[in-house]
C-alpha cells in the first residue's frame, strides 16, 4: 500500500426526514442563497417547495437558478455566476443529481474569480477561493455530493472538461433515499453503471497490487452497486434497495478507495465525455458502452486482475485466468443490458464512421489529464471494440 492522505471535509446527513435541516445548515455560511436546480423533477415531487420552505424558516433570502441541463452547460454556468454578483450571494444551494451539483461547483468557483471560470477547467488558472455549497441529492450515482470534482461542457469547443479541487467539497450534504423514489428506471440504471465505473477505474489501474484491503472494499461496492439497483428497479420505492445504492455511489468516488493506491487514472471517463460532448449521452448509458470494449482491449496486460474481479463479483471459477477474464467482461455487458443501459455505440445511434471523430475529441483530455498512453489509434481501439 502506498502512502496516503485521505481528508474529505464534507458533512453527510443521511436519512428519511433529513430534508428540511438544509435550510439551518446553509444558514451556517451566509443569509443569501442561490438555489440551484435541474429541469422539472423537484418541482414535480414536491421537494422544490420542501426546500425553500426550509430556507426561508431559516432566515436565508433565495435567489433562483432552475433549469440545469444533464450534462451541464458551460452558458448555464456563466449566467450563474452573474446572479451571484449582482444579489450579493454567500451560499450556493444545490437540490438535484451530479449535474445540478457540478453546476453548483462550477458557479461557486467562478462567482469569486477574476477570470472566466473555464480557465480552471482547462489548467490556464489555479482555484484560490471559492464560495460554501450545501446540496441536497436526488439521484444515486456520481458522488459529486461528497468529493471535489466538477464536470461541465463549454457547447462552443465541444470539451466535456472536469475540475477538481478541495475548496469544491460541499459543506453539507443531505442524502434522503426516499427522494430518489421518483427517479426513472433509466437513470436509476445509469447512476448504478456510473458507481461500478468509479470503483472500476481505481480497480484496474491501481499501481499497487498489494491493497487487499481497498480490493476487497471495491468488490463490495461493485456487488452492492449491482444488488440495489436490481431492488430499486424491482420496486422504486424500496427504501433499503434506495439507501444502499446511494451510499454506494458516494463512496465509490468520495476518495477512500484510491487511498493507498498510488497513481491512478480515468480512462473510460476520459472516453465517455466525448461521448456525451457529442452527443449528448446520458453519462451512466456511455459507460456502459466504454467499460466493456476498455476492459477488453486491456485483456491481454490485465487478465489476471478482471479474472479476480470476475471471481469476486459474478462467482466465476474455473477455466484461466484470461477465459474468467472474458467471461468477466461478458457478464459485466449482459448486467448493464439486463437493467436497461446500451452497450453498444450503435445502440446509442453513433456510427462506426464517427469513431475518429470521437478519438480525436477524447485525445484533447487524454493530454489534458495526462494518459500518454492514449494516443488517436489507441483510443480508436477501444472504441472499435464498443461497436
Ligand atoms: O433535471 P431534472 O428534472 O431534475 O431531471 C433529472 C435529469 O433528467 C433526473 N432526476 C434527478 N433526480 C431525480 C430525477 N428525476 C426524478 N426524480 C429524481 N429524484 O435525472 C436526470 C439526470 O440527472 P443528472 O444530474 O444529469 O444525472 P447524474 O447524477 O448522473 O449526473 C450526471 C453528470 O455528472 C457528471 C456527468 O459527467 C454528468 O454530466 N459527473 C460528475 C462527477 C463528479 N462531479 O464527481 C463524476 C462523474 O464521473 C460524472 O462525470
Ligand atoms: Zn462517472
Amino acid at each position: 500500500m502506498q502512502n496516503f492522505v485521505f481528508h474529505n471535509p464534507t458533512k453527510i446527513i443521511f436519512g428519511r426526514g433529513t430534508v428540511p435541516s438544509i435550510g439551518k445548515e446553509s444558514a451556517e455560511f451566509g443569509n443569501r442563497a442561490l438555489l440551484v436546480y435541474g429541469q422539472n423533477s423537484i418541482k414535480k415531487n414536491g421537494l422544490h417547495g420542501q426546500v425553500v420552505a426550509s430556507l426561508a424558516q431559516a432566515g436565508l433570502t433565495v435567489i433562483e437558478h432552475g433549469g440545469v441541463c444533464s450534462n451541464p452547460l458551460l452558458e448555464h454556468v456563466r449566467a450563474g455566476i452573474a446572479k451571484v454578483r449582482e444579489h450579493d450571494i454567500q451560499v450556493i444551494v444545490a437540490v438535484g443529481g451530479g449535474s445540478v451539483i457540478d453546476t453548483a461547483k462550477a458557479i461557486a468557483a467562478g462567482s469569486p474569480a477574476d477570470c472566466d471560470v473555464w480557465n480552471f477547467f482547462i489548467g490556464k488558472q489555479t482555484l484560490k477561493t471559492a464560495l460554501p455549497i450545501t446540496t441536497v441529492l436526488t439521484l444515486a450515482a456520481t458522488g459529486s455530493e461528497m468529493n471535489a470534482g466538477t464536470v461541465i461542457t463549454n457547447e462552443a469547443s465541444k470539451g466535456k472538461f472536469a475540475l477538481s479541487h478541495r475548496l469544491l467539497y460541499p459543506k453539507v450534504s443531505i442524502l434522503d433515499p426516499e427522494q430518489t423514489f421518483t427517479v426513472p428506471p433509466s437513470y436509476t440504471a445509469y447512476g448504478a453503471v456510473d458507481a461500478i465505473a468509479h470503483v472500476l477505474e481505481f480497480y484496474m489501474t491501481t499501481t499497487d497490487e498489494d491493497v487487499p484491503v481497498q480490493a476487497e472494499l471495491m468488490e463490495g461496492l461493485i456487488r452492492n452497486a449491482m444488488q440495489s439497483c436490481e431492488r430499486c428497479l424491482a420496486d422504486p420505492c424500496d427504501y433499503g434497495g434506495r439507501s444502499a445504492l446511494m451510499w454506494t455511489a458516494t463512496l465509490a468516488l468520495n476518495g477512500l478507495t484510491g487511498a493507498g493506491l498510488g497513481q491512478t487514472a480515468f480512462p473510460m471517463h476520459m472516453i465517455e465525455h466525448s461521448l456525451s460532448a457529442l452527443y449528448n449521452v446520458a453519462h451512466g448509458a456511455g459507460l456502459a458502452v466504454v467499460i466493456p470494449g476498455w476492459l477488453r482491449w486491456r485483456l491481454p496486460q490485465d487478465a489476471a486482475r478482471i479474472a479476480r474481479l470476475g471471481r469476486s463479483v459474478f462467482n466465476l471459477v474455473g477455466g484461466t485466468d484470461a477465459e474468467r477474464a472474458e467471461q468477466t467482461i461478458l457478464a459485466f455487458r449482459n448486467w448493464f443490458s439486463k437493467v436497461g443501459s446500451p452497450v453498444t455505440l450503435a445502440e446509442l445511434n453513433i456510427p462506426a464512421s464517427d469513431t475518429s471523430q470521437i478519438a480525436a475529441n477524447a485525445l484533447t483530455l487524454a493530454r489534458l489529464w495526462r494518459l500518454d498512453a492514449y494516443s488517436q489509434e489507441n483510443i480508436e481501439a477501444v472504441l472499435s471494440l464498443c461497436q
